[in-house]
């Protein structure tokens, strides 16, 4: 297993639609692999392929908060089946955008239809977290960022200021 290096907005790679899996063989799980080492290396709870710059519909996931019972998680092309009216609201982050946080809210519920690591058909009945989470990693599938449900201002004011960090940082 590999830590990959997280891409970090604004990066046009992060704005592109992945691409869904044809079948899942030895070299998706390999990435499935890379991904949640990467992952846990950057002590996020859910990473998309494409944050490591790979456009295709794959997520890790681990949302457990004990750090010795490790509860992986994985989502090859997941569609979202049905998802609730009502909202819950949770104060995100992501890896793509690090050290920024805000709250968005997203549907309370929803059932995501996917193949799991072995390229089995399953379905998962999300709700709170787990639901939130999952929705922030599929938006990443489609190119979108937690930011994009900000005000035009705040948005433009987080993407200053990762450029900011980004330019003028120097490793010698
Ligand atoms: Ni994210």
């Amino acid at each position: 297993m590999t830590v990959k290096t997280i891409l970090v907005e604004p990066n046009q790679l992060l704005r592109q639609i992945s691409k869904p899996v044809k079948q899942v063989g030895k070299e998706e799980q390999q990435l499935m692999d890379d991904m949640l080492e990467t992952m846990y290396a950057a002590n996020g709870i859910g990473l998309a392929a494409i944050q490591i710059g790979i456009p295709k519909r794959i997520i890790v996931m681990d949302i457990s908060k004990d750090e010795n019972k490790k509860e992986p998680r994985y989502f090859v092309n997941p569609i979202i089946k049905n998802k609730d009216t009502i909202k819950s609201t949770y104060e995100e982050g992501c890896l793509s955008v690090p050290n920024q946080f805000a709250e968005i809210d997203r549907p309370k519920k929803c059932d995501v239809e996917y193949l799991d690591y072995n390229g089995k058909k399953k379905i998962l009945n999300a709700e709170g977290l787990l639901a939130t989470c999952i929705q922030h990693e599929m938006d990443h599938l489609e190119g979108i960022l937690f930011i994009d449900y900000l005000s035009k201002l705040k948005k433009s004011m987080i993407i200053k200021k990762l450029s900011k960090i980004k330019s003028t940082r120097i490793v010698v």
